[in-house]
């Protein structure tokens, strides 16, 4: 395998995430500068850092007023983005000189930029000096994004967010995947059982059935099981090795089997105190 040095200055293994970084001067004028040395470095507390030039605005407005929002722009916002570099005096107005809309923040005084579909404010916590350029520790104390991102099956997708990759380039994120799927041990399948119209449950077939689930239980894979109070169907809930093997038994089910009622399997993943809700519990 071949390989090179990269070229001196170049550093897109370690893209950043592109956010537009709103604060406000002694005066309250609001600053919009695209910023890109950006990364999360803790969770307890929550906390980013960004680089920045000293005399930028952005890093002279957070040491004073100590607070900003990071507004992440989609790539539909590219332009815009790129163009927020070019430098503007302080002065009312800046956001739509820019081409954004401001709204209220939250927890702090900058605005966030209507148009980025992802916010996190924060407030300055300690900065380190590198000669004319500063690495901003900052706490995270709010973070919100469009419903229609948070309600997305796949949020970063729906956000799109762009990556600095070097002099003008970006790159998106446009798919989001699982690297490993769920232990085992954390998935059930979920098998919703809709009454046919005009099916009728004679006691002979509600007797098979409940036998089939009887077979569930003695096999140690039948969870949960019941009829809906409507009367119009119910849910079986079962471990099973795989998504065709639950399947399988949702197919031998003599309701099914029988065509009085059909059935949806979904795979369930538990969230639970025993996987720290699913990595995510703090
Ligand atoms: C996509 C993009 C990312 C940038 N990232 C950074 C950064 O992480 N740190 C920095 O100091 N300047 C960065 N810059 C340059 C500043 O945005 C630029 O110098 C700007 O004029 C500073 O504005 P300000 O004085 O309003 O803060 C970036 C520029 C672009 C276009």
């Amino acid at each position: 395998m071949r390989k090179l040095p990269v070229p001196e200055g170049e550093f897109w293994p370690l893209a950043g995430p592109i956010a537009l970084v709103t604060t406000v001067d002694e005066a309250g004028h609001v600053n919009v500068a695209p910023k890109s040395w950006i990364s999360m470095v803790a969770r307890n507390p929550r906390l980013a850092v960004m680089g920045c030039h000293r005399q930028h605005h952005t890093a002279r407005n957070l040491l004073t007023t100590g607070e900003c929002v990071l507004n992440f722009p989609g790539d539909d916002l590219v332009g815009r983005t790129w163009e927020a570099h070019h430098f503007r005096e302080p002065g009312p107005g800046e956001p739509e000189a820019r081409g954004f809309t401001p709204v209220p923040a939250l927890q702090v005084a900058p605005p966030r930029l209507k148009e980025c579909r992802a916010h996190l404010e924060c407030r300055l916590e300690s900065v380190k000096w590198y000669g004319d350029e500063c690495v901003l520790f900052l706490t995270v104390v709010a973070a919100s994004a469009d419903a229609a991102v948070l309600e997305s099956a796949d949020p970063a997708a729906s956000l799109r967010p762009i990556f600095y990759l070097g002099e003008g380039t970006y790159g998106v994120i446009d798919r989001s995947a699982h690297a490993a799927p769920a232990a085992a041990e954390f998935v059930r399948y979920v098998i919703t059982l809709k009454k046919q119209p005009g099916a009728v449950l004679s006691a002979e077939l509600v007797r098979a059935h409940v036998a089939h689930l009887q077979q569930l239980e003695a096999a140690g894979q039948l969870v949960l099981c019941g009829p809906f109070a409507d009367g119009l169907g119910g849910m079986v809930i079962i471990r099973a090795e795989s998504e065709a093997a639950a399947r399988a038994i949702a197919e031998a089910d003599p309701f099914v089997a029988s065509g009085a009622e059909s059935y949806e399997l979904r795979t369930w993943e538990l969230s639970c105190a025993a996987n720290n809700h699913m990595g995510m519990g703090g």
